[in-house]
């Protein structure tokens, strides 16, 4: 497993991504969604699995899921679930904090 750091403290990723917004993260190949929601962060497939819009454009409902920008699918930020099963799940990473900043985990 890769501990990839994304951002240096958790004050400077809550300046970045205001509450219940998203933005695209690039880590080589890896296009990630990064959501905030109720001051924690989500890691979430940035391509949506249905045709691939790009989930940091969308919203984020008070459920905690994102809605797809292009066709509103909604997707658990937590399990990348698509709400009502209407295509595959998206994938999801763990975020995790230490002193050092805040990380995703890939396998
Ligand atoms: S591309 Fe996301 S729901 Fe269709």
């Amino acid at each position: 497993m890769k501990k990839i750091r994304i951002f240096e403290s958790r004050t400077k990723a809550l300046d970045s991504i205001p509450e219940k917004q998203a933005k695209r993260v690039v880590i080589g190949d890896l296009k990630v969604c990064l959501a905030r929601f109720e001051n924690q962060f989500f890691a979430i497939q940035d391509a949506c699995p249905h045709s691939k819009a790009s989930l940091s454009e969308g919203t984020i409902n008070p459920h905690g899921e994102i809605i797809c920008p292009l066709h509103s699918y909604c997707y658990d930020l937590n399990t990348g679930r698509e709400f009502q099963q209407q295509t595959n799940d998206a994938e999801v990473w763990k975020v995790k904090e230490d002193g050092k900043g805040i990380y995703i985990e890939i396998e």
